[in-house]
């Protein structure tokens, strides 16, 4: 039987991405395609010591279902390190989710109606965009530079596009391109939302990975009248196979969340979120996540000065200061795509960046570069076959 699809699934089509994916995994290949931290910054001997003795004590604690709210030890750690650092404001309330990603699906599912506009950077996040996809959102994509998403662009798609439910921003070493959203920026974005009253989505898994400068506070800090939406993720600072995140929201908003939550896993997995508290109250986080600092600053550093020596001055290249990608743009009338196929003859595979783009964006001069996965050999050999292949493509 051919099982007609929804109207909401039937153009999703991950063909694209999944080629890329499968093809970076051949045998002898370099790959620049990851999304995710090193294995080796995984505290798995902790987790490991961790698990055992709350198997040991507290089985039945994590064993029985739980709130959908999360596992009230975590939750009050998460809100009260929230509460510190000014995201968690009065009126707003936090919970555990199952991943970064699940905030993204519950702020489309709660907001969208069909056909609704969410603006997002361009380049974004490509599983933001397939998510706000199937809720039907109309995506307009915003231009980004070195400082994050243009403001003045952001203000002329507030004015011309009917039905924005939400702006939608990475501030923090942004996913794909690496870039912060500057102070000044973070501020003028706050002021368009009051303005043209509409929310914003502040999706930050990346932020405490900083390697070098100074950090930025959340536009959530600056929330008024409880119009913006924060999100962090363990995954990049623990490890992403656990699936514990959080998600800070005003209360009202939040009571449908919780209900969004419940019609899709009930409570998110209670031996991932008992062991990350006791992970979190019984080793230290922060000398943990200054190692996972010192070692990506290496590599960043290193796939920074490869580029330098390898690729044609008429390549731009992003500089992060911290995160886990670069991104690269080619010069004009240049395909990333082509360049991809022609790399992965070469033995080396990065993200091609088309498919990060939003619908009204045609803009296929970018490609995406991981450092945190790759050897500093790797590194080191794949930027300059990169580079090899870049000279003959650009002649
Ligand atoms: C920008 C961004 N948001 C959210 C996520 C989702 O992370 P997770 O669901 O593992 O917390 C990712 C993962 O790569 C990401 O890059």
């Amino acid at each position: 039987m051919s099982i007609p699809i929804s109207k909401h699934m039937e153009h999703m089509n991950p063909s694209l991405i999944r080629e890329i994916f499968k093809a970076a995994q051949k045998e002898g290949m370099i790959s620049f395609t990851a999304g995710s931290p090193s294995a080796e910054e995984f505290p798995a001997q902790e987790l490991a010591d961790l698990a055992k003795d709350v198997f040991a004590t507290q089985a039945a604690t994590f064993l029985s279902y739980g709130v959908t709210e999360g596992y009230q030890p975590l939750r009050q750690w998460i809100a009260d390190e929230l509460q510190r650092s000014g995201i968690q404001r009065e009126g707003d309330d936090t919970i555990v989710i199952s991943g970064g990603q699940q905030a993204l699906d519950f702020t489309a599912k709660c907001l969208l109606n069909d056909g609704d506009t969410v603006l997002v950077e361009a380049p974004t996040f490509l599983n933001a965009l397939n998510t706000f996809r199937t809720y039907g959102a109309r995506l307009v994509g915003v231009p980004m530079d070195g400082e994050g998403m243009d403001m003045d662009a952001l203000e002329q798609a507030l004015q011309q596009e009917k039905n924005v439910k939400f702006i939608y921003t990475i501030p923090n070493f942004q996913n794909p391109m690496g870039v912060t959203l500057s102070a000044a920026r973070r501020r003028r974005m706050y002021d368009l939302a009051e303005q043209y009253d509409v929310v914003i989505l502040e999706d930050d898994p990346y932020g405490r990975l900083r390697y070098s400068g100074t950090p930025v506070d959340a536009i959530k800090t600056l929330d008024r009248s409880g119009r913006v939406i924060y999100t962090g993720s363990f995954s990049k600072i623990i490890a992403p196979g656990i699936r514990v995140a959080y998600l800070c929201a005003p209360k009202e908003l939040m009571a449908k969340m919780v209900v969004a939550k419940q019609c899709v896993d009930v409570h998110t997995n209670m031996l991932s979120q008992v062991l990350v508290y006791e992970y979190l109250t019984r080793c230290d986080l922060e000398a943990h996540i200054r190692q996972c600092c010192d070692h990506y600053r290496i590599k960043r550093d290193a796939m920074l000065s490869a580029i330098d020596r390898n690729f044609p001055a008429e390549v731009a290249v992003t500089r992060p200061e911290g995160g886990l990608f670069l991104w690269v743009t080619l010069p004009g009338g240049c395909s990333g795509m082509e360049l991809h196929q022609r790399t992965i003859a070469a033995g080396v595979a990065a993200v091609p960046g088309k498919p990060f783009f939003a619908d009204n964006i045609e803009n296929d001069r970018g490609l995406r570069m991981n450092f945190s996965v790759p050897s500093l050999e790797e590194i080191d050999e794949g930027v300059a076959r990169m580079g090899a292949v870049l000279r003959d493509f650009l002649q």
